[in-house]
């Protein structure tokens, strides 16, 4: 099927329209891989360059300095809390109904937030309940639940009619996932947030949830070139000579492309940096525009590719998918 630009009706030039009529900034900045003692200043470059979305979650390990950073914003009335745009997620091990309320209060305190914009169910798929985050088994697989993330739904929706979130959503669920939320709940997804670029376009699952009246968000949109388990003979998308030759023609960085590439067809996108330089070149792209040539050749880069897909090693020395034996492992089978 050839490629073809849609920009999607939700797509204002700055922000997207979720299904409440709430808009969400296009460009937000990423905190996966932002350590403590480097987030807090990543969070107050990326407010005061104008960032008023920002994307976190229980599991990245920082949203106690993220909380203090976004406290310091407030205080000094840099920012007022309804300028911004939050979103965290319910980690892996909190999909059991008792569990889902206080991870996520844990995160609102964390983050000293009263309500949060935005809250994901992390991944389809649950890990034992306690709280060891990564519970293993000797031989280093997961230890797994088989809740089914309409039982955590349930408490997400909850957690909208209590005040405490004002959208809901998922994270890396496929298409059948996402549909199946959207038909069974109540309360409708606003988000589906996955991982996306040029490597991995995403075409038909962005195409499904825009049936659906859901933003779709990527993460990764840089290729994710931090990510612990990054090998030397992975494909390394911020490097693609064919990006670079795009990004010359209008004197912009591969990474400014790879940003704009999402914005132009309506996907909010959230480049993570602890850099002062990148994060306000990150936030720079709303003064071009990508032509419908560019964009169709940008697409045709799909291999496709993921960057998120951690792998175990098995005793033979091969590797899988690390969670491909859970039966609801998202990439298994519909995309
Ligand atoms: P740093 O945090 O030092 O800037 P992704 O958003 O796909 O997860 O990618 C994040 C990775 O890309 C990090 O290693 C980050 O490093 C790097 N990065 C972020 N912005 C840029 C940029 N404008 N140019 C080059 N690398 C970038």
């Amino acid at each position: 099927m050839p490629w073809k630009l849609e920009r999607g009706d939700a797509f204002n030039g700055t922000h997207a329209t979720l299904h409440t009529g709430a808009k969400i900034p296009i460009v937000g900045l990423g905190t996966w891989k932002s350590k403590p003692g480097e987030v807090a200043a990543a969070i107050r470059v990326g407010v005061e360059a104008g960032v008023r979305h920002i994307d976190c979650a229980q599991i990245y390990g920082n949203e106690k300095e993220i909380g203090e950073a976004l406290k310091g914003l407030f205080d000094s009335g840099v920012v007022k809390r309804e300028e911004l745009f939050i979103t965290s997620k319910l980690w892996n091990t909190f999909h059991a109904a008792q569990d889902v309320r206080p991870a996520l209060q844990k995160t609102l305190s964390d983050l000293q937030l009263d309500y949060l914009d935005l809250y994901l169910i992390h991944w389809p798929h649950g890990f034992e309940r306690g709280e060891v985050l990564f519970p293993r088994n000797e031989d280093g697989t997961v230890r797994y639940a088989d809740t089914h993330y309409m039982e955590s739904w349930g408490e997400m929706e909850k957690a909208v009619n209590d005040g405490l979130v004002r959208h809901i959503g998922l994270s890396n669920f496929n298409s059948r996932q996402m549909n199946e939320v959207y038909e069974k709940g109540t309360i409708k997804p606003a988000v589906n947030q996955c991982e996306c670029h040029p490597y991995l376009n995403q075409e038909q699952l962005l195409a499904a949830a825009r049936k659906l009246n859901i933003v779709f968000t990527a993460y990764s949109p840089l290729g994710s070139g931090d990510r612990p388990w990054a090998k030397p003979e992975d494909p390394k998308l911020l490097d693609d000579a064919n990006l670079k030759a795009i990004a010359d023609k209008y004197s912009k960085t591969s990474a400014q492309v790879l940003i704009r590439f999402q914005l132009e067809r309506g996907v909010a996108v959230i480049p993570k940096s602890v850099n002062a330089d990148r994060i306000r070149a990150n936030f720079n792209v709303f003064d071009f525009e990508l032509s419908e040539e560019d964009m169709v050749q940008l697409a045709s880069f799909n291999r496709p590719w993921r960057a998120c897909e951690p792998k175990l090693k098995l005793a033979d020395g091969s590797e899988i998918p690390r969670d491909a034996a859970h039966p609801l492992y998202p990439f298994n089978d519909a995309y």
